[in-house]
């Protein structure tokens, strides 16, 4: 609670830190900044020079998975395993891990082990997978730093499914803990009410969390949230608003399956094989569950959701609401989920918990052991969530080839559980170990052709560098094209970025955005099939960038090399996925000063400035990069229309630091030139003449304190060789933010 006062009171000074309010409290509209420096070196134990890929390699990976296999059949008394054996929780568990994950902005996901933290940790849905991966802290230990969290998550779920009979389809590691919460990430707009924030009932109670029914005008799935709402990885089980409609559950379904980029097939395969395994946990009302892992009493040690019925686990487990199992023997690979689901007509009924699931009219349909109690036959159930299958009619056919052919539904499952669970590792260079598939066939790997062993050396690049500059191209427009290769990576799924010139393919050749890249593109390919020796386009893309900036540096008067390093590959037409490419398309990108025509950022309550943010902290700028990195933009006119908003100077193409001088300059009045205040005018003040014109991308350095504290910097008297060097490490930086080929060029992650 907000008193104001400080909570340590009387004469002691200090130790409140953290405490509310804070600057959250007082502003809540404020440009966190600071998120760019968030879970930095500084938060990791291992060090920064702590080298992971050969710390996993040189691990005995066949005995790491003997260890996790014994360990699933061996119950323990403080967590006892249902049908006595833990595969089907470590398989929720890792589903859970990696089901975050949404396309749109490639945020989630397994790759970090984010379900050790808040607010993950705590959410409803991931109601005691904090004993999953407590129960799995042996191993961890064992192997300590050279297993991370979040390999050891995926690791055991496919161990789980091995063991069950299912074929798994690969294991990539490489995943590099977080070792802080994801404070950055936009989880949905629900907010508890402080009352009953403590309280752990309001997480299921749906008055207090909902936004509305379907078909309701506040009714919304928000993009690009992949959950019908905070707290769940995707819908509720009990369909919309826990009233259990089938096809409102189906229509859920396909929304947020489609912003995780699964298709029916894919979404049908993953939740039919997901429900051959385990049970649901339903005996006791949430009302008596005591608080999630976060907010815990000290002595719970970090684990959450006390249950006061029994033993408060086993046969008396309460996790979700609804009590039992999908199939007759929920430890087996098989094809009884569906077949069921299809042969027995089902009707509704409440668990024990109080929650809706359902169960077969038919009194003879088969029955499923109880998990605990030897000799006790339960009814089979299936959830609104399930039923949402069979109702729905392109679910359903789907589920029909299924059944036909179990052989498929295997392969099916066993590939889209790959999918799931890699699909935010980015290029398959990051992927360790020996059990890794890699495949032209995987769409969603972003396949490149292999790497040429020979890359061009230093005389070929220089007769290269001085080819670009003879075609007479601009500064302006090589700069752009270099940069708008590299701006669409991403380090959230680390998709994206220069290498592949897939620039140069659809989507992303057609995209409005790039229409200045095009005839670039064209000089360089010619430059490509005149040149004697072998050279990516990709390279060359890269190439023509850094043969800009040292030509906009010299004629600052500063002899500065560009780094370059070759060794990028050009990707295939067909082995690029054109769907999935296009969330990558920018709707604001401040770096180009652009906002897409089609989406006013007003209406949707987000200012440009924050998704430029949002951007900066994708590409994993700090501070001080985004701002020298902007500036150097700025003054080579980088601006997606060649328009001269925030180009304040009159060398166009020189790299001058004339953009933090004029943007500082108190001399100078900044003026709202349209209603909503996207717009700027910079006048004299003396005169009134209009000297330059701006948008809130370029304004937000000289606005916001803790950019213009960076800006002021720039725009000193000593601040021009410092930019220059800052803005040429910044971009280099932009240029290899996707060369996972190159080991030890930059940190890890
Ligand atoms: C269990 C819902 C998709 C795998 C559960 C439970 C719920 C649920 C409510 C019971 C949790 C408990 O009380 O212990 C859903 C919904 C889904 C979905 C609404 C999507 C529409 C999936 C997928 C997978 C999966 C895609 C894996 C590929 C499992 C497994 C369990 C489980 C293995 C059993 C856990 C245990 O035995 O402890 N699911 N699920 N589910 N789910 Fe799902």
């Amino acid at each position: 609670e907000m008193t104001g006062k400080c909570p340590f009171g009387g004469d002691r000074i200090g130790g409140a830190t953290g405490a509310p309010p804070t600057l959250e409290n007082w502003y809540p509209d404020r440009l966190r900044v600071e998120i760019l420096h968030h879970n930095g070196q500084s938060a990791n134990p291992l060090g920064a020079n702590f080298d992971y890929a050969k710390a996993f390699s040189e691990l005995d990976f066949d005995a790491l998975k003997n260890d996790i296999k014994t360990f699933l059949t061996t119950s323990k008394e403080w967590w006892p395993s249902d049908y006595n054996n833990y595969g089907p929780q470590m398989v929720r568990m890792a589903w859970h891990a990696a089901g975050t994950y949404r396309i749109a902005d490639g945020r989630g996901g397994a790759g970090t082990a984010m379900q050790r933290f808040a607010p993950i940790s705590s959410w409803w849905d991931n109601g005691n997978t904090d004993k999953s991966r407590r129960l799995l802290q042996p191993i961890k230990q064992k192997y300590g730093a050279a297993l991370s969290w979040g390999d050891l998550m995926v690791l055991t779920g496919n161990c789980a499914l091995e063991i069950m009979g299912l074929p798994t389809y690969g294991f990539g590691g490489g995943r590099l803990d977080a070792w802080e919460a994801d404070n950055a990430t936009y989880w949905g707009p629900e907010v508890w009410d402080p009352e009953t924030a403590r309280d752990p009932s309001a997480m299921v109670n749906r008055e207090k969390r909902w936004r509305g029914k379907p078909g309701d005008a506040d009714y919304d799935l928000e993009n690009p949230l992949a959950a019908s709402n905070q707290a769940l990885i995707y819908v509720d089980p009990e369909g919309p608003n826990g009233e259990g409609d089938p096809q409102l559950s189906a229509n859920d379904i396909r929304i947020t399956f489609t912003r995780m980029a699964m298709n029916d097939e894919e979404t049908v395969a993953l939740i039919a094989g997901g429900h051959a395994f385990g049970k649901s946990h339903g005996m006791t009302p949430a009302d008596q569950i005591g608080m999630p892992p976060e907010i815990a009493p000290m002595e719970a040690m970090g684990l959450g959701w006390h249950n006061p019925r029994g033993t408060g686990n086993g046969a008396d487990t309460m996790t979700n609401g609804i009590e039992g199992s999908w199939t007759p023997d929920p430890t087996a690979w098989d094809n009884d989920y569906l077949e069921n689901l299809f042969k027995f007509e089902w009707t509704q009924k409440r668990s024990p918990a109080g929650a809706l699931q359902w169960t077969p009219v038919d009194p003879d349909a088969p029955k499923t052991p109880d998990a605990h109690i030897a000799g006790q036959m339960n009814d089979l159930m299936m959830m609104t969530s399930d039923i949402a299958l069979k109702v729905d009619p392109e679910y359903r056919k789907v589920c029909e080839r299924f059944l036909e052919d179990f052989d498929l539904f295997t392969l099916a499952f066993s590939k889209a559980w790959y999918k799931l669970t890699h699909r935010d590792m980015g290029p398959t260079d990051r992927y360790l170990g020996p059990e890794v598939t890699v495949s032209d066939d995987l769409l969603w790997q972003d396949p490149l052709p292999p790497r040429s062993e020979q890359v061009i050396g230093d005389a070929q690049i220089a007769d290269l560098k001085a080819a670009i500059l003879a075609t007479g191209i601009s500064v302006s427009d090589l700069a752009y094209t270099a940069f708008s290769a590299a701006v669409t990576y991403r380090d959230s799924d680390k998709r994206g970025g220069a290498d592949g010139a897939r620039l140069a393919l659809a989507p992303q050749k057609d995209w409005h955005i790039n229409a200045r890249c095009v005839p670039v593109i064209a000089a360089l390919r010619g430059i490509k099939t005149e040149f004697s020796g072998d050279v990516s386009l990709a390279d060359l893309i890269v190439l023509g960038g850094c043969v800009a900036v040292e030509k906009a540096a010299k004629d600052a008067g500063i002899d500065a090399p560009v780094p370059f390093t070759p060794g990028r590959v050009d990707a295939k037409q067909e082995a690029t996925d054109e769907e999935s490419f296009e969330w990558l398309k920018p709707v604001i990108d401040g770096f180009r000063n652009f906002v897409d025509p089609d989406y006013s950022s007003i209406a949707h309550g987000v200012a440009p400035e924050q998704m430029f943010l949002d951007k900066a902290h994708l590409m994993n700028l700090s501070a001080p990069e985004w701002v020298a990195l902007t500036g150097g933009l700025r003054v080579l006119n980088l601006n997606h229309d060649g328009s001269r908003d925030g180009v304040f100077t009159d060398r166009v193409g020189v790299l001058s630091n004339d953009f933090f001088v004029n943007l500082v300059d108190v001399e100078l009045e900044w003026k709202k030139y349209d209603e909503n205040g996207l717009s700027f005018t910079l006048n004299d003040r003396a005169t009134g003449n209009v000297r330059f014109t701006a948008t809130r991308n370029d304004l937000v350095f000289g606005s916001n304190a803790q950019l213009r504290a960076i800006a002021e910097v720039y725009s000193s008297s000593d601040g021009h060789a410092r930019f220059v060097t800052d803005f040429i490490a910044a971009w280099h930086k932009v240029m290899m933010l996707d060369r996972y080929d190159i080991k030890g060029h930059q940190p890890y992650q």
